[in-house]
């Protein structure tokens, strides 16, 4: 099973697919936790990120599609996977096929999120995450036992750099010009699917299983 999660920042790709990776075992792949790790550990990768990413720009095609090819190339992605945050521009879609095919694979769906500008700016200001952990928090609908403090680990949690309101609108901004355009590349694939994903968390769960379910014809749940 091999899916794409696409939508704009904060539709929750991140959370959904933790949920129905965990679920149906599949490894969830998300470049922009990738490229968190290597700004905290300060590699070459984080040192040419970190400026883009603050800046609620796209890091270049070349050193993502080369974190992809890695991956592919060691065999991490061959128990099923899903994507999220990758592919993000046409040429990254287009990479993504080529590697595809020649790795004899191939995507079952990508999978579009579909939330209001609005909400986005909603759940990116009310955004915390444990450095120690990923456990996400989300004021005032997911709210840790004690203020700012991980409920797992105790550690103090954080707001993401980019999700500064300024840098949202921006991130809307890249994701309307650059990412948007690959909607229409999975359409004409005839490989897209659509999910409002305002509401309730397990409601949008349970639209994401089905269309997964669907895609593969196979009852895996
Ligand atoms: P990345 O980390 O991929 O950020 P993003 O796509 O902007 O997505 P987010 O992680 O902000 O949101 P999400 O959709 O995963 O939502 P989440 O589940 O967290 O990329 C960051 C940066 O890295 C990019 O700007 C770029 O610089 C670089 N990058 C990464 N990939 C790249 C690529 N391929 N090419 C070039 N550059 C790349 O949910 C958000 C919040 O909402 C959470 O608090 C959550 O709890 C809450 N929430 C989720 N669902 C609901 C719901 N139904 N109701 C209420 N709250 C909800």
């Amino acid at each position: 099973m091999n899916f794409i999660f696409l939508g704009p920042p904060g539709s929750g790709k991140g959370t959904q697919a933790k949920r129905v990776c965990e679920q149906l075992r599949l490894l969830h792949l998300s470049t922009g936790d990738v490229l968190r790790d290597a700004v905290k550990n300060g590699t070459e990768l984080g040192r040419k990120a970190q400026q883009f990413m603050e800046a609620g720009e796209l890091v270049s095609d070349e050193l993502i599609v080369g974190i992809i090819e890695e991956k592919l190339q060691a065999g991490q992605l061959d128990r099923g996977f899903v994507l999220d945050g990758f592919p993000r521009t046409v040429p990254q879609a287009e990479a993504l096929k080529e590697m595809m095919d020649k790795n004899g694979k191939e995507i079952d769906s990508a999978i579009l999120l579909d939330v209001s500008d609005e909400e986005v700016i909603k759940r990116l200001s009310g955004r915390f995450t444990c450095p120690t952990c990923g456990e996400m928090y989300n004021y005032p609908n997911k709210m840790p036992r004690n203020e700012g403090v991980c409920d797992k680990d105790g550690t103090q949690l954080v707001r993401r750099p980019d999700d500064e309101e300024a840098v949202v609108r921006n991130r809307l901004e890249v994701y309307q010009r650059q990412t948007a355009p690959i909607v229409d590349f999975y359409r004409s694939e005839s490989l897209l699917r659509e999910i409002p994903a305002e509401g309730k968390l397990d409601e949008i769960t349970k639209m994401v299983l089905e269309v997964m379910k669907v895609a593969q014809r196979r009852d895996y749940y």
